[in-house]
């Protein structure tokens, strides 16, 4: 694969000296080695990781507290999670999609779905066998497949139709080795929203040819202009080839609290468990408190969330609107919080873009490699307004766009 990493590009080490071939062939994600490289830098413009700009809501805060001063928190709790936290997935999936999973046997409570998804992709890659990404893809999940020592096989989506799944080239992609199709609707870093059919079709694929899938859902929540989410828990049948992984991090900015899940099958979780207890044991006691309050509590938080990413959505498409000499995209992302216009002006890489503009403005954006080879010439960038220093929310948008605007004069 060409060269994704920004660490690398910029003058950081690796030994390669009896080093394990999983670790050589990693990467840190870029979305957080640009977080690391900009880690010095005084006043950034942080549009790189996705981060809400909202606080986590008080209730929410007030139950981590009181959790911390009661007798439970400091211990581990049992190695599934929570039996109320447990409970309080089940009741999201049903609030939500009218579905039922048994809080026993189905769901397991991970520190955020990273982890889910890397004890997902430990449990079924085995080295060599292949695994379906519609690309560009969330980072991380190359890097899962790859620790697995995997092979990642990309299938892309349409950029000029807003990347859309193209269902016909997943299954021209599927091969005796494929072992799983990795899927994440809202997509980061694209933000198309798959529909109902484009769903079921893959479901259907995934059982002709006894695939795995693994349905990363983290902004299930997070759609606009009313366009229909639709979820993998839907489809009864794909239930007994489906791991479906969520988090609570962006719902309810919990990012620092760390807080996911997954759902599968009672003798596929049994497997799971055994390396999330090989690396975690249990999720934060004190965020799966926290977690539980979010989830059993009010939920207008969420609905004024969706509003104001959608607002951020807008006001990131119009400053993109005034840059044509510098980036290009086809339509407005339909979910998630996240853009990857294409770099329209003359550039070597996307590393080397991402990094001169780092060093020029502050503002600190993802290489579109990162998120696989389609993802050269392009950038990311993160509309969720959050970040822990600098400016936030529409601020944020707006001062890292008259940055950029300075900078890109050269190339009007
Ligand atoms: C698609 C996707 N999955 C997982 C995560 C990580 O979620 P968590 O914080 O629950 O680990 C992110 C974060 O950006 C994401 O975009």
């Amino acid at each position: 694969m060409t060269n994704r990493s920004a660490l690398k590009a910029s003058g950081h080490k690796f030994r390669e000296h009896r080093m394990s071939n999983r670790v050589k062939n990693m990467v840190v994600s870029p979305i957080k080695e640009m977080m690391l490289l900009a880690s010095k830098i005084k006043e950034p413009f942080l549009l790189a990781q996705g981060i809400p700009a909202e606080d986590t809501p008080k209730h929410i805060k007030e139950a981590i507290i009181d959790a911390i001063n009661g007798p439970v928190a400091s211990k581990y709790s049992i190695l599934s999670g929570m039996q109320e936290s447990r409970e309080a997935v089940a009741t999201r999936y049903k609030r939500k999609y009218n579905v039922n999973y048994d809080p026993d046997l189905n769901i397991g409570i991970t520190a955020g779905a990273m982890e889910a998804c890397m004890i997902s992709c430990l449990s079924i890659v085995d080295p060599g066998d292949e695994v379906i990404l519609i690309a560009p893809c969330f980072s991380s999940h190359i890097e899962e497949v790859l620790a697995c020592e995997g092979k990642p096989v990309f299938v892309n989506a349409d950029e000029k139709e807003g990347w859309t799944l193209n269902i016909e080239n997943v299954k021209k992609a599927i091969t005796q080795k494929t072992k799983a199709i990795i899927i994440t609707s809202p997509s980061n870093p694209s933000g198309a929203v798959y529909s109902e059919d484009q769903i079921k079709t893959l479901c259907e694929l995934a059982l002709e040819h006894d695939l795995f899938i693994i349905a990363d859902e983290t902004y299930d929540f997070l759609t606009y202009d009313q366009i229909p989410f639709f979820s993998f828990s839907q489809v009864p049948e794909i239930q007994k080839n489906l791991i479906l992984i969520g988090s609570s991090s962006k719902e309810y900015s919990m990012t620092g609290y760390r807080i996911g899940w997954v759902i599968c099958e009672n003798d596929i979780l049994n497997h799971l468990f055994k390396l999330h207890d090989a690396t975690t044991v249990c999720a934060c006691v004190a965020s799966q408190f926290g977690f539980i309050a979010a989830i059993n509590g009010p939920q207008d938080s969420v609905t004024k969330l969706v509003k104001s990413m959608q607002e951020r959505r807008d006001l990131i498409c119009e400053r993109l609107d005034k840059v044509p000499h510098l980036f290009k995209y086809y339509s407005k992302p339909q979910g998630a919080y996240y853009i990857i216009p294409e770099i329209v002006f003359p550039h070597e890489n996307s590393i080397q873009v991402a990094l001169d503009i780092q060093e020029a403005t502050n503002v600190v954006t993802v290489p579109g490699v990162a998120f696989s080879p389609v993802g050269e010439g392009h950038i990311r960038m993160s509309f969720g307004g959050g970040a822990s220093r600098g400016p936030k929310g529409k601020d944020l948008i707006n001062q890292a766009f008259d940055k950029l605007e300075e900078w890109g004069r050269k190339f009007l």
